[in-house]
């Protein structure tokens, strides 16, 4: 159908016909108003009506070819208009194949890999019916304390820019109409969701527009200028308004200034929530706010349905307003080609050919193994081939290891820790002990746990956060370990054994009471179906770790937020003179993270040679080349993600003390050198200004490349105008 034929179609569609288009419900409601034909549970207190349901436009939730399959074709036995039902759902890091958590997959830096694993997940998903994910999520977020912290790529407005554009291409491909193993994207949560007031979800979010702008805006424009088909609104407040009802951001921004014409959904309730807000009085006004705003579909309550049709007839609501809403959903069906194919991808046969399949797993190997950042290593790891290893604690042999939004996933066919390990190690070489619960140890396993460490050589503790403790509704005001686990760690400590530890976790962690006592820590995060066995490769030496943090880690949550591009304030802390009493700093602690952006070890060893710059200056037209040679000086290959970061001297705001402007990834041999090469352009600093004008100021700019946020080589140059 094209344009005209779907207008046609709409000027066929009664006002209630339209206003149920815009209403999302889950499964069950059509499974209700399949059955008996009558108005129970749910449906009634809601006060949606089988005819509602029955002319309803999307469903959420729900998936499996079979089952989609009879919910769209009874749908449609009774649809008078015959207009095909979207389903949407959380395919957020794989369907049934499951990839790390996507702040691990931020960690591995490797955008390629990122848009395979959602390509995966997008065929896996749209075989089992599925049209459109709810992701990305690109959230910018700088407090680990926030539960959801663990659905962003992490803290850095540029990374995740591109994180952004490669789940969109690897969810989306080219043509949705023709390819039906992708997926429709829906970017969320729009907008500054990640930066809740103290890291409580849902809570307000107050910030400059500028700032918005400059450091939150970012990565849902990426989303958006690789095609992303929808956007999801966010629960939380911006600048006083809930973003549900919030004119100026999704009218305003969104629509008029990106031009964004794909369809917007509430997050779930967000609309009926403007009530508890204190934005609405009730419903109906909750509904008006919401139309207005340019919100298109309204997911699980039932504020539009039963008041839109009122409003519109009351003179109080434009139809047009809500033409162009139905409009923008019968395009998104369109153009995933349901009129034609209303069942799309649905097919039980393929379903059982791809989900989960050999070739998927190994995919969520290879990122699993990439995004394992080694925090730190005295020399424990690799594990010494022959060595006795005592593998000790709650995530040993947890299948708790697919992270909080784990779809369709089965925590039992995840691969364990503890059993690859066994597979490789030489017989009699590995014992396993639990030594605690997530929170509580007992005797007995404390017991276990130290018979088993005193017959080893190396002990390797396997910590965490249960996957609950993060997530959606998943905040925590003490980021550290579990009390039963850090009293675990002082127990085998106290044998004076060299001790790893490998953390299974779904945020930054304040790793007081492991850090210092482990010789060596491997952050896993929830790594997925395969994490176990990328684990044990690189335990073994198998996989040289190569991934690097993308949120800072705090020294303790009462740093919080601490992140590497903040502001240098008018009393800097000379890390020279700690003692000074006048400055912007702690008494009780340094002013850095534990360990900054950008961090993470491998098992060779890289340096890096001069700095150089094509000049020292620049200017519009010429861009500037920095080039620095990086040289393996280790024993092993290994892959280095080289870093560029530029700090604006003086602005006519303050700017940050550095941000990532570029990376590369190479990989080298050991001795081998590899001269990288980045091109500064004047489009990469520009800046929104006080007046929100985005420009770049001629001046000094300082440029630094390196391993990480925090050590890194320093050159000077200057942007001027030509003329
Ligand atoms: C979450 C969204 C999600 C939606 C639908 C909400 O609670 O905030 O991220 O897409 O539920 O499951």
């Amino acid at each position: 159908m094209d344009n005209p034929q779907l207008t046609a179609l709409l000027r066929q569609m009664t006002l209630e016909e339209k206003v149920a288009q815009l209403l999302q419900l889950t499964a069950h409601f059509h499974e209700g108003a399949a059955s008996e034909g009558q108005v129970t549970g749910p449906m009634e207190e809601m006060g949606i009506t089988e005819s509602m349901v029955n002319a309803s436009g999307s469903v959420l939730g729900l998936s499996g070819a079979q089952a989609v399959i009879d919910v769209q074709r009874s749908y449609l036995s009774k649809s008078r208009l015959g207009i095909p039902l979207l389903f949407m759902a959380d395919v957020v890091h794989g369907f049934k194949t499951i990839f790390p958590i996507p702040l691990a997959i931020g960690c591995s830096w490797d955008v390629d890999l990122a848009e395979k694993s959602a390509a995966v997940a997008a065929k896996e998903s749209a075989a089992a019916g599925i049209h459109v994910t709810f992701a990305p999520m690109v959230d910018l977020v700088r407090d680990p304390r926030w539960g959801r912290v663990m659905e962003t790529t992490g803290e850095d407005p540029y990374l995740n820019s591109l994180f952004a554009r490669a789940f969109v291409r690897g969810y989306q491909g080219g043509n949705l109409k023709e390819d039906t193993d992708r997926l429709a994207a829906c970017v969320k949560h729009f907008a500054a969701y990640g930066a809740p007031e103290g890291g409580r979800d849902y809570n307000t979010v107050d910030m400059l527009e500028r700032q918005l702008r400059e450091t939150y805006l970012p990565a849902y424009k990426a989303a958006l200028d690789e095609g992303c088909a929808m956007v999801m609104t966010s629960f939380n407040t911006v600048d006083g308004i809930p973003a549900t009802g919030n004119e100026k951001l999704t009218r305003g921004i969104l629509r008029e200034e990106w031009g964004f014409d794909g369809v917007v959904i509430s997050d779930w309730a967000s609309i009926r929530e403007m009530t508890a807000h204190g934005a609405a009085e009730d419903d109906r006004e909750a509904a008006y706010r919401a139309i207005r705003a340019g919100v298109d579909i309204e997911m699980m309550t039932p504020c539009y349905v039963r008041h839109l049709p009122e409003l519109v007839q009351s003179g109080l609501v434009d139809e047009a307003l809500i033409d162009e809403a139905v409009l923008r959903i019968l395009r998104l069906k369109e153009k995933l080609g349901l009129f034609d194919n209303p069942l799309r991808g649905a097919d039980p046969e393929r379903e059982r050919q791809v989900l989960f399949c050999e070739e998927h797993r190994q995919v969520s190997y290879e990122l699993a193994a990439k995004s394992c950042v080694l925090l730190k290593n005295d020399g424990v790891l690799p594990l010494r081939p022959g060595a006795k290893v005592a593998l000790i604690g709650p995530f040993a042999n947890s299948e708790d290891i697919l992270g909080w939004w784990s779809c369709v996933g089965v925590k039992e066919d995840a691969v364990k820790v503890g059993d690859p390990l066994a597979e490789r190690m030489q017989d009699g070489l590995l014992e396993i002990a639990p030594g605690c619960g997530i929170g509580r140890m007992t005797p007995e396993q404390c017991e276990a746990a130290l018979a088993a460490a005193r017959g080893a050589d190396i002990i390797v503790l396997a910590l965490g956060e249960e996957s609950a403790m993060s997530g959606e509704g998943g905040s925590r005001t003490d980021i550290r370990l579990p009390e039963g686990q850090l009293e675990l760690v002082k127990r085998v400590k106290s044998l004076g054994k060299p001790m790893a530890a490998v953390l299974f976790n779904g945020r930054p962690l304040d790793l007081h009471g492991v850090y210092d006592e482990a010789d060596a820590v491997l952050e896993a995060w929830f790594p997925g179906s395969e994490g176990g066995a990328a684990i044990a490769d690189i335990l073994l030496g198998r996989i040289n770790p190569s991934g690097r943090l993308t949120m800072s880690f705090p020294q303790s949550a009462g740093q919080v937020p601490v992140y590497y591009n903040h502001f240098n304030t008018g009393r800097p802390l000379d890390p020279a003179k700690t003692e000074e009493r006048y400055v912007s700093k702690y008494i009780d602690c340094p002013n850095e993270p534990l360990l900054p952006f950008g961090f993470g070890l491998s098992y060779t060893t890289f340096e890096y040679g001069e700095v150089s710059l094509s000049g020292s200056e620049m200017t519009p037209e010429q861009p500037l080349i920095v080039s620095v040679r990086v040289t393996n000086t280790g024993t092993r290959t290994g892959v280095e993600t080289v870093q560029l970061y530029i700090r604006d001297v003086a602005g006519d705001v303050v700017r940050p003390v550095r941000e990532l402007k570029g990376y590369a990834q190479v990989e080298l041999a050991p001795g081998e050198s590899e001269t990288v090469t980045f091109t500064v352009t004047e489009e990469q600093l520009r800046y929104h200004h006080s007046d929100l004008r985005y420009a770049s100021d001629p001046g000094t700019f300082r440029v630094y490349v390196g391993p990480n946020s925090r050590d890194t080589a320093e050159q000077t140059f200057k942007l001027v105008r030509s003329n």
